[in-house]
């Protein structure tokens, strides 16, 4: 049995932005089931909500300032949480990292530098709990710095890093070194500065006693100048101790058959009932209700790394086409614009919505019959994963955790049982229309198509072989 500290920013249902809450909210009760003994560190933001109580735990004093530490679970587990009540930093509304008009925080190093330094407290006891972790388990360049100050403390714990996107890594100006009262030992171009920028994810990179990512592929893709944003040569010399265990899904959250979000549960020998969501979905985006054409979804952040600028240049030639596209995300604001004019010229094929919604999330997965996915880059990715689960055919392009996650449909693939979707290689619109295309041609044969719905939901993507996976790298440090 293990102790174990899990440091995060977003941990879901608590708070999310993305998939790192997934994650994070899941990867610790599956932990927690091996008989381990773990505990999430996270700071206590306006917009965090439980339905378990929380309690005062101690104060600890950093900084000159006094910070209150509150204790609570991860709904309906086991797991404790301790909250890092700090209101001068978190208590205001939106999300963990930007404010209301979606701006970040201006002071996002101090908010999560002070976070980083509570963490280390409690990894080192000295909140007096009787309970020093065995493991430091970080996650994202929020939390990068807890290594490198761990490497400063005798009899410290061990330390892991895990990677969810490469693309953010904490970049404050080197001024920020003075204001976060950095240690001469740690400030300097082979630790934490890069390019006379304090970077926070070098903490996790650097320092770390091991290094992770969320999934094989992207494990060898960041050791690359055009996924490791000039990191590629640290990581590469860091290989040794770096590799990829491929995310899980939370089937207490994501399972078709006992999904309360959806319209109708359905399962592999009720497939059948699938198509009362698709009914419900078209429905509810105002679009024709018919189940001879096929429907397209997507969910996610609005951003370059999801290929947003692919699907708008695929849309104007996929209206032609028998189809109908329903998408849910929010991000960038041109992206935004430019769906919903489309979505307003072509209102009976392409319905759009803008937001944050979780119980449409999950009627999409279940109500489309294929999924777009043609990400740019894909640590992990989680709704490809979902998708399969729901017999929803995803499109991706074959990148990081997509390519470890789908099996590409093709006459050997039908013949052995592993078609799972379907997937292209150049990130290019011509590329993801020959794909969409290719889903369409196989959607017109229920035989085939079925199969491959079948050959996806039976895939095990439950959390139990990767949490296997990280108890035997906390076993090895
Ligand atoms: P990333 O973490 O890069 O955003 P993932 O595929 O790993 O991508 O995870 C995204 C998670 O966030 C999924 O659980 C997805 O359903 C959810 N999600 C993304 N955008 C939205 C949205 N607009 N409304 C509801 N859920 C969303
Ligand atoms: C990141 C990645 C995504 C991954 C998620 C959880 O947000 O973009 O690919 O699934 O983290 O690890």
């Amino acid at each position: 049995m293990k102790k174990i500290l899990f440091v995060t920013s977003e941990a879901h249902p608590l708070i999310k932005t993305g998939g790192l809450a997934d994650v994070c909210g899941s990867l610790p009760k599956a932990l927690a089931e091996l008989s381990n003994d773990i505990k999430l560190i996270i700071p206590n933001y306006q917009a965090l909500k439980t339905s378990e109580n929380v309690r005062f735990l101690c104060s600890v004093r950093v900084d000159n300032r006094n910070i209150n530490i509150l204790e609570t679970r991860i709904p309906d587990s086991n797991v404790i949480v301790w909250l890092v009540d700090y209101p001068a930093y978190f208590n205001y509304p939106g999300n963990p990292y930007v404010d209301e008009k979606g701006e970040p925080w201006t002071n996002n190093a101090e908010r999560f530098g002070l976070f980083c330094r509570i963490a280390v407290e409690a990894s080192m006891d000295r909140i007096y709990q009787d309970w020093k972790p065995d493991v430091v388990h970080c996650n994202d360049w929020q939390s990068g710095l807890v290594p490198a100050f761990l490497s400063l403390e005798h009899d410290r714990p061990s330390t892991v890093f895990t990677i969810h996107n490469m693309a953010y890594q904490g970049l404050f100006p080197a001024s920020t070194a003075a204001l976060l009262n950095l240690p001469g030992q740690l400030w300097h171009p082979a630790g934490l500065e890069f390019h006379e920028m304090v970077s926070f994810i070098k903490g996790g990179l650097v320092y770390a006693d091991h290094i992770t990512t969320v999934s094989p592929t992207y494990a060898l893709e960041i050791q690359t100048p055009e996924f490791g944003y000039g990191l590629e040569g640290l990581l590469d010399h860091r290989k040794e101790f770096l590799g990829g265990i491929i995310n899980g899904i939370d089937l207490d959250q994501w399972d078709s058959e006992t999904d309360p979000l959806i319209t109708q549960p359905y399962t592999a020998a009720t497939l059948n009932k699938k198509h009362f969501n698709k009914s419900a979905l078209q429905a509810r985006f105002a679009l024709p209700v018919n189940d001879n054409i096929p429907l397209f979804g997507l969910i996610g952040r609005l951003v370059e790394q999801k290929g947003i600028d692919l699907i708008l240049e695929c849309l104007p030639e996929m209206v032609n086409l028998n189809m109908q596209f329903v998408l849910l995300g929010s991000g960038d604001k041109n992206f935004e614009k430019q769906l919903k004019k489309l979505a307003l010229e072509h209102p009976d094929k392409i319905a759009i919505s803008i937001g944050y919604d979780e119980a449409l999330a999950h009627l999409i997965e279940a109500g489309a019959d294929i999924f777009l996915m043609p990400s740019r880059f894909e640590p992990c990715g989680l709704n490809q994963m979902y998708s399969q689960r729901y017999g929803t055919i995803p499109i991706v392009r074959k990148t990081g955790g997509l390519a470890d996650t789908v099996t590409d449909t093709l006459p050997e693939t039908l013949a052995n049982h592993t078609a799972s979707g379907i997937m292209f290689t150049e990130a290019g619109s011509g590329a993801l229309l020959e794909a969409i295309k290719r889903a369409l041609i196989l959607y017109s044969i229920p035989e085939t198509w079925k199969k491959m719905q079948l050959n996806a939901m039976k895939k095990d993507f439950s959390w139990q072989n990767s949490a296997e996976q990280y108890l035997a790298l906390y076993e090895s440090l």
